[in-house]
């Protein structure tokens, strides 16, 4: 009895060590590893279904943040400390692109040149400060012009210290779909020739944050923020104010240094953004609307219903939203120049140009399903269009040499337009440019790393309009 006490004993002993070992070793680890994981909140890649068209249809089929449609809003204050492991339940690899927040270069989310595309059932943990204040937002950055087009997006808000006097703060994500008619179902030929060499995949079916029938209750008198966010492939909105006052306060995230009353239509190219402060004037049950002016018409992009009258209805001006740190106006004369010919599409004058080290005519490129070029190269290179040294200035003069409008968008650095007589325009992170059209942009290459130079026509991106830029 008393050997098997012993036994016990010792089995007591040892499982009580090995228990205190196992104790003090989970202990140990957690703080070791505690700044990685519980921080994290997982967003998951995977598909979905949404009620999009009219309820006598069937839901649609999408791929979403969280399944979702529309995708997660993230908002957060300045100089926040952001983290996300995304998890990837696509049947394809995909990347997150945090579009016009400047980024460490790491963090970026561009598959195939600040990271490896996560493949399915996998994770990436993406971890980054916001410098700026303003309306941003994050879309797939692999196989976008599928991606983002079956609906990987979400609006990323950085909020102000102080919150701007509005009585609302709306997000309104603009996109068109391009739905089977009788299904709901997204055409599923996302490398489509036909948009692929013209305008890009444009839809038929207009959304704001994925409803046809955005509507919103307001009351007169009241200052709205709206945030207005392209997602579209390739759509560009032409939109107006009815039954609305209003200014546009800020551009792709940047605030306006003077906020101009709103007199013409707002252009918007596919990834630019516009904050706008409105003042709804239209009386008590009226509606006022958001405007989208296509073909000579207009039509609502969102409705909003007058159901009730504040009191303290005149309101000034509103005052400038505060400026971003460290946005250094570029000093234009020694700058680096550097020429940027868009090239190719249908109807354009391409006759023959470079594709993955080759020298191609454009019929060839045709049969690759590749259309546009940049200085006389499809796609991608092993060496970037320019390295530009940390703090050096670069001026780019771009030149759409194609029939078609693009919407260039320079990741991790925002720009400004070089205007007549020298002047800068406002900060931006997207270039809308119509054919034939030259202009300039200029910015201080403050962020290192290797940075994407695309056209955000989805289409246009996937068949050669895309470069980068080194700043090291
Ligand atoms: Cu919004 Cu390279 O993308
Ligand atoms: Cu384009």
């Amino acid at each position: 009895a008393r050997t098997t006490n012993e036994n016990e004993m010792t089995h007591t002993r040892r499982a009580f060590i090995q228990s205190g070992l196992a104790m003090s070793a989970l202990s140990f680890f957690p703080k070791a590893g505690s700044a990685a994981t519980p921080e994290f909140q997982v967003m998951t890649a995977q598909s979905g279904a949404v009620q999009l068209a009219p309820p006598d249809y069937p839901k649609t089929e999408i791929w979403g943040y969280d399944g979702k449609f529309p995708g997660p809003v993230i908002r957060v204050r300045q100089g926040a400390r952001l983290q996300r492991r995304l998890v990837n339940k696509l049947p394809q690899a995909t990347s997150l692109h945090w579009h016009g927040v400047r980024i460490s270069n790491a963090m970026d989310g561009v598959a195939g040149l600040t990271q490896d595309a996560i493949p399915t059932g996998e994770t990436f943990d993406y971890d980054f400060a916001v410098p700026d204040a303003g309306t941003f937002w994050f879309h797939a950055h692999n196989r976008s012009v599928e991606q983002v087009a079956r609906g990987l997006y979400g609006a990323l808000i950085v909020e102000e210290p102080i919150a701007p006097d509005v009585d609302r703060d709306e997000v309104l994500i603009l996109d068109d779909w391009l739905l089977n008619p009788e299904t709901a179902q997204l055409d599923p030929d996302f490398e489509a020739v036909h948009d692929r060499s013209h305008a890009g995949r444009r839809g038929n079916f207009v959304a704001t944050n994925g409803s046809f029938n955005s509507t919103l209750n307001v009351s007169q008198g009241e200052r709205m923020r709206l945030r207005l966010i392209n997602a579209a492939n390739a759509r560009i909105f032409v939109l107006g104010l009815s039954g609305l006052k209003g200014w546009v306060m800020a551009f792709d995230g940047m605030p306006l240094v003077t906020p101009s009353e709103i007199s013409e239509p707002i252009i918007l190219g596919p990834g630019q953004r516009a904050d706008l402060f409105v003042d709804v004037i239209a009386d008590e049950g009226e509606s006022a609307h958001l405007v989208r002016l296509e073909d000579g018409q207009g039509f609502a992009q969102t409705e909003f219903r007058v159901t009730g009258t504040l009191a303290s209805a005149v309101r000034d001006v509103p005052q400038v939203l505060p400026p971003n740190p460290n946005m250094d106006v570029p000093g234009l004369e020694q700058a680096r120049r550097i020429r940027l010919n868009m090239e190719g599409g249908a109807m354009g004058n391409l006759d023959a140009a470079i594709l993955e080290g080759e020298r191609k005519t454009f019929r060839q490129l045709v049969d690759a399903n590749q259309f546009w070029a940049f200085n006389g190269t499809v796609g991608m290179t092993e060496k970037p269009l320019a390295s530009l040294s940390r703090g050096e200035t670069a001026r780019v003069e771009i030149y759409n040499d194609t029939s078609f409008p693009h919407a260039m968008h320079l990741h991790g650095m925002h720009f400004r337009e070089v205007l007549e007589g020298g002047e800068v325009g406002p900060l931006r992170d997207t270039l809308l440019m119509f054919g034939g059209e030259t202009r300039e942009i200029a910015f201080v290459a403050d962020n290192p790393g290797k940075w994407l130079f695309h056209c955000h026509m989805l289409s246009h991106a996937a068949s050669g309009m895309m470069t980068w830029l080194e700043v090291a």
